[in-house]
């Protein structure tokens, strides 16, 4: 039977990890996937994050199922961390799934259930990964514009534009924080602007937040979800501990639901842990169990606080750097817009025959878009780093 298969496309973005192994140039620089470095090129164990897993070690006694939700503890947890403490929490239930992608599966199969011809907007550009997921639910999915690559920053008005054109009932998904692949998010006001245009037309938000802490600071970066939450009567948020707990690839994540009422919230909920246990059955459990040390323990919840706030002022300070050697090499304002934008990523805004000669030529890996990860930006070779990408412009 296999004989009736193509092969899978390659994703982008996995793809440039193995071709940065296989490159044998010692000088080359991996500015591809989204993981955070520190400035010696490694990515750490966060240090709460290791004393929460020496706890874990020591004190689990049992292996057993915790059941479908995962666990509870480190749901109401992460409730908190992205919603606040004002938060209804009578409307809100989450449930932990492998990752943000595993919350994003899960939250547009509740979709598809819900709202089976409901069409799902994303934004232009978005992470290469959300129409495949969504699309895997059997949803349909469209575009609306977002980044204005003259002005290297949101078009507030086209993509408010665009939404006042759409159907009530279908779905928006959205950047909760540093939007990837351009690090150009929304300000506060024009989250309220949105979130009322949502309520007037009967839109759905699907917010997916993979960067929290990464962008302005921890509460600053959950202010959009947070806007939509006081605002909208439901919506649909994707969390992901990945990045900002380091825990990539133990998987954790979380699935929160905004129900118009209580009584909603819970049928929606059974639905969302019926869904899971088609594809998971129950979600794993250490990276979740190591979160919930940490978010519980006032000691642990701020070293941990600390370590992702310097992790933040590293990549920004990074971001200063590297337009300040771009504007010293091109002599140019050109890429002054790098240091204005927040969180793991921008756009260099190259074509894709100028990004393969960068990584032919000088061995600087980025993707084809020309998104670069700023976390994997080398601090003291930042000169030599801009040198070639004006070389090959
Ligand atoms: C990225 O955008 O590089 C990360 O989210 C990793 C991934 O899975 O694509």
């Amino acid at each position: 039977m296999f004989e009736t298969l193509n092969p899978a496309a390659p994703d982008g973005i996995l793809m440039l990890m193995s071709m940065f192994r296989d490159d044998p140039r010692a000088e080359k620089i991996d500015l591809g996937v989204g993981v955070y470095k520190d400035a010696t090129g490694k990515t750490p164990v966060m240090q709460a994050v290791r004393k929460a897993e020496r706890r874990l070690h020591e004190t689990q006694a049992t292996k057993s199922y915790l059941g479908l939700a995962g666990d509870t503890v480190f749901n109401e947890l992460m409730i908190g961390l992205l919603m606040g403490d004002k938060a209804d929490r009578t409307r809100l239930r989450a449930a932990q799934t492998p990752g943000g992608t595993g919350a994003l599966r899960a939250l547009s199969d509740l979709l598809r259930l819900a709202r089976p011809d409901a069409t799902v907007w994303v934004p232009s550009p978005t992470w290469p990964n959300h129409v495949p997921i969504i699309t895997a639910s059997g949803l349909t999915t469209n575009i609306y514009p977002y980044f204005d690559a003259y002005t290297n920053s949101v078009d507030v008005d086209a993509m408010l534009d665009a939404l006042e054109q759409l159907p009530a009932g279908d779905v928006v998904l959205l950047h909760g924080c540093c939007h990837n692949p351009t690090g150009a998010d929304l300000a506060p006001e024009h989250w309220k602007t949105l979130a009322d245009l949502m309520v007037r037309k009967g839109l759905i938000p699907l917010v997916d937040i993979a960067y929290q802490g990464f962008g302005e600071g921890l509460e600053e970066d959950a202010a959009g979800v947070r806007i939509l939450a006081e605002t909208v009567p439901e919506m649909l948020v994707a969390a992901s501990c990945s990045k900002n707990f380091s825990v990539y690839r133990d998987r954790a994540g979380a699935a929160i639901i905004l129900g118009r009422n209580r009584s909603e919230a819970d049928i929606a909920y059974s639905q969302l842990l019926g869904v899971g246990r088609c594809i998971w059955s129950m979600p794993p459990d250490h990276a979740a169990a190591c979160v919930r040390i940490v978010l519980h323990d006032d000691d642990l919840r701020a070293n941990w606080q600390a370590e992702l706030e310097s992790v933040r002022l590293r990549m920004l300070s990074l971001r200063n750097g590297f337009a300040e050697a771009l504007r010293r090499q091109s002599n140019s304002e050109r890429f002054d817009f790098i240091a204005n934008q927040r969180g793991m990523f921008s756009r260099l805004g190259l074509t894709q025959t100028q990004v393969m000669e960068l990584r032919e030529k000088h061995g600087v890996y980025i993707v084809s878009d020309s998104r670069f990860n700023v976390a994997g930006l080398p601090g003291d070779r930042l000169d030599d780093l801009a040198a070639k990408v004006i070389s090959i412009l």
